[in-house]
């Protein structure tokens, strides 16, 4: 019983991040990484999954994507993997475990510290990686592709917020990683 209620919400979170991926992106010009909702499926699945079903829901949304365009703009993970946003998709496997880390030791999980988290982890570590990545990729300077970045905060940001309000309204048992390594 409890295995099934682990898969569905691991498919459940796995079909959002997908269905976030029809929503078009919204290119940006100056660099050649679009907006896109599919960031608020990342942070979805580590604010209400934890870190072990989190990070399975992701880690079998970038499986499905070897095979199917799942990816916003219809991409598949190779083309993604080789190109200029491989940064910020690698960095989305390690969110969840990152916002638990944050989390662990807030036991009264106030929704500042929840927000303060989700930002720490899905906005502020996506973006870095992502930029490395694209400096990387581009072979552009760091601090020019850091900057550039500055440009996804206010989304990301709301992005952020709106997960912390559908994750403060949906009750979801998860785990620590503190807890179940203890
Ligand atoms: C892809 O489909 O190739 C991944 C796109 C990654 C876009 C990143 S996620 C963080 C930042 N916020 C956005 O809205 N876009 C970038």
């Amino acid at each position: 019983m409890k295995d099934t209620r682990t898969l569905t919400q691991i498919a459940l979170m796995t079909t959002l991040i997908i269905v976030l991926g029809f929503i078009p992106p919204i290119p940006l010009g100056f660099i050649p990484v679009p907006i896109v909702l599919q960031n608020l499926g990342i942070m979805m699945a580590s604010l209400l999954l934890g870190w072990k079903k989190g990070s399975i829901s992701i880690f079998l949304f970038l499986i499905i994507s070897v095979f199917l365009p799942a990816f916003t703009g219809g991409n598949t993970l190779l083309p993604v993997l080789a190109g200029p946003t491989v940064g910020y998709v690698l960095s989305w496997l390690f969110v969840p475990i990152l916002y638990s880390l944050f989390t662990a030791n807030q036991p009264t999980k106030k929704p500042v510290w929840i927000f303060l988290a989700i930002f720490l982890a899905g906005v502020l570590w996506v973006d870095v990686l992502g930029s490395i990545g694209l400096a990387f990729k581009l072979g552009m300077p760091l601090k020019t592709a850091l900057l550039s970045n500055l440009a996804f905060v206010p989304g990301d940001t709301i992005k952020a917020i709106l997960a912390c309000l559908v994750a403060s309204r949906v009750k979801v048992e998860s785990t620590s990683p503190k807890k179940s390594l203890a």
